[in-house]
């Protein structure tokens, strides 16, 4: 789960790496560290907390290579030793490693008992001291790489440089994403998209079990058995000021603003008057005529999502729909048949758990669908099919514009494949009607800041939340929920509305807060008895609604009315604002709240 980068090219390494590692922040922030050689002199640097530049990075001279890190730990405390880049015995040898080797104990004890040096607690040193091993054995640095690849088990992205091979950067992937961008004479490479712009818009991503040696000029991809491998150019759609924060004070609420912007291109191009173009899926072509059940699946965020899909598609399609969340998914004894459709959903594409469970289901020829953010990624790259959000750059921790693109993707699916068997042009029409009016009814709720901030304060005291919905908004209820622990650690619970009386209903107390998700959909009525039952125990109930009565309420937070299968699309956004502000007044670090890392590539 951290980040790492290398670079090599026109003497500005120092800024390019410190300029990745910012944008890479998000994937890991307890430590980071880097190398930079300008060709004389090594610069090491290995720091405790922030990305800051002026005083860590006092003395330190560009140069035309560098490699760099940030790191979230799960081998060894957090730690300046612990920090990346790592290196040999001899300090020639640097490498930065996204992922985990499972064996280095064994690894460790070996390289120990042959007198080498260790200086940190991580697994990823033994790499460093396999290396030193083999280039002296075969004093060839390419050739000590492939050697040291035979003995690593686990997950991993390498970048590896050596000072008595300045001009040669080394790019390793196994399971843990890592991508080359190409540029005029240099050459970046990283664990995501965010800092290949620093040098250019085109850039490839690295399969499993892939090696790329890139020197001033040129680079060659191999495999670890060392032959030749085909490559696809691939172009970066985002610019500058999607991956800048601009003037908001975080990447969370300058995404939660962007909302309205990720789903027009969600849509963009995909929606005729009464049916769905989705390219990629129609390639299939015939396979999908034998689905007869879809299984979704996803975490986090991503998963809430799925679960709003579960809803549309048993609302759009005679298909049966089971969901589960990626990391029970994969461990469970799962019956895939071949009339079955995964439908995988991440924003990253690099999430661990949802990745395997595609790898299985792949493993018993089962048909895969991915809805994915970042293209160039490792699920959108291993599914038969899928659709990507385009959401642009998300680098909050806590996802928010993502879930509304990818809810936008499962229903549009949802129409396409339900136009092949129940659903009429007609009703396709009118639901494609209303969609294309959703990011408008967002503008309209993100106008409604100033409200949502004076409910966050009520707030900052509570210890304890609870979330209600019903049928659609009941996943709405569990990502408002997710989001006020996220970011602001306020323990919160989401219930489906009706599940208050079997137990949870003993929690309300006088003031005790409650979110209520209440659309006049078509549980409306059973919702309101829901309320009043909980405001009789004295519960503080703040509604979101779409019903212009309930002006009458205290705390009410108003949405514009839609179908019902489209609510989420509108409720949830009050809530994101809600956990947003409840969080900004506690003072919380909102893009990096503690323990978590963005994308979960590792178990
Ligand atoms: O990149 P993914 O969508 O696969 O990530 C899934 C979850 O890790 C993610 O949604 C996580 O739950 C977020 N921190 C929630 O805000």
């Amino acid at each position: 789960m951290c980040g790492i980068v290398g670079y090599l090219g026109k003497e500005k390494a120092l800024d390019i790496i410190l300029a990745s590692l910012k944008r890479l922040e998000y994937r890991g922030y307890d430590s980071w560290g880097f190398v930079v050689y300008n060709g004389k002199k090594i610069f090491l640097k290995k720091v405790v907390g922030k990305i800051t530049e002026a005083e860590n990075i006092a003395g330190v001279q560009n140069g035309f290579v560098g490699i760099g890190h940030t790191r979230w730990a799960t081998h060894g405390k957090v730690s300046e030793n612990n920090a990346h880049p790592h290196f040999d015995c001899q300090q020639k040898i640097f490498l930065v490693h996204n992922g985990i080797i499972e064996n280095y104990d064994l690894l460790k004890e070996k390289l120990l008992n042959k007198g080498h040096k260790f200086n940190s607690e991580t697994d990823t040193e033994v790499i460093c001291h396999l290396l030193e091993d083999y280039k002296k054995k075969f004093k060839n640095l390419k050739q000590a790489v492939l050697e040291t690849l035979k003995e690593l088990r686990g997950s991993f992205a390498l970048v590896i440089f050596d000072k008595d091979n300045p001009e040669l950067l080394i790019g390793v992937r196994l399971a843990s994403p890592l991508i080359l961008g190409v540029g005029e004479k240099e050459f970046i490479l990283a664990s995501d998209l965010l800092p290949i712009n620093l040098v250019g818009q085109k850039f490839i991503a690295l399969n499993d079990e892939e090696i790329v040696f890139v020197t001033k000029k040129d680079f060659e991809i191999k495999n670890f058995t060392n032959q030749q491998k085909l490559y696809l150019f691939q172009e970066i759609r985002w610019g500058q000021e999607d991956i800048e924060k601009g003037d908001f004070p975080d990447f969370m609420i300058k995404e939660i603003f962007e909302t309205p912007r990720a789903v027009r291109n969600t849509l963009k191009g995909r929606l005729l008057s009464d049916e769905v173009k989705l390219g990629g899926i129609e390639l299939l072509g015939d396979k999908l005529n034998k689905i007869s059940k879809i299984v979704l699946t996803g975490c986090g965020t991503a998963y809430y999502a799925g679960l709003v899909g579960k809803y549309v598609f048993e609302e759009l399609t005679d298909f049966q729909i089971e969901i589960d969340v990626a990391s029970e998914l994969r461990y469970r004894n799962y019956k895939f048949d071949d009339k079955t459709a995964l439908i995988a959903i991440s924003q990253s594409g690099e999430t661990a758990d949802t990745l395997e469970v595609i790898k299985e289901a792949k493993k018993k020829n089962i048909i895969t669908l991915g809805i994915v953010n970042v293209p160039g990624s490792s699920i959108s790259r291993i599914v038969d099919a899928g659709i990507f959000t385009y959401a642009g750059p998300e680098r909050a921790v806590a996802s928010t514009k993502a879930y509304y693109s990818q809810i936008t993707a499962l229903i549009m699916l949802a129409i396409f494949l339900g136009l092949r068997r129940k659903l009429s042009r007609s009703e396709a029409k009118n639901i494609l009607e209303e969609l294309k009016t959703i990011p408008e009814k967002q503008e309209k709720i993100l106008n409604l800041e100033s409200e949502i901030i004076k409910i966050a304060s009520d707030l900052t005291k509570s210890r304890s939340m609870l979330y209600l919905g019903r049928k659609f908004n009941y996943p709405v209820a569990l990502e408002g929920a997710l989001k006020m622990k996220e970011i602001a650690y306020i323990h919160a619970e989401a219930y489906p509305g009706g599940e208050m009386k079997h137990g949870p209903l003993a929690l309300v107390e006088h003031d005790f807060p409650v979110v209520f998700i209440n659309p006049h959909d078509s549980l409306y009525s059973k919702s309101l008895s829901n309320i009043e039952e909980i405001k009789a125990r004295g519960a503080k109930v703040i509604t979101i609604t779409d019903d212009i009565n309930c002006h009458f309420e205290e705390n009410f937070i108003f949405v514009h009315h839609t179908l019902e299968l489209l609510t989420p699309l509108l409720t949830t956004l009050p809530l994101h604002l809600l956990a947003y502000h409840t969080a900004k007044l506690l003072n919380r670090n909102i893009d990096r709240p503690r323990n978590l890392a963005k994308s979960v590539t590792v178990e």
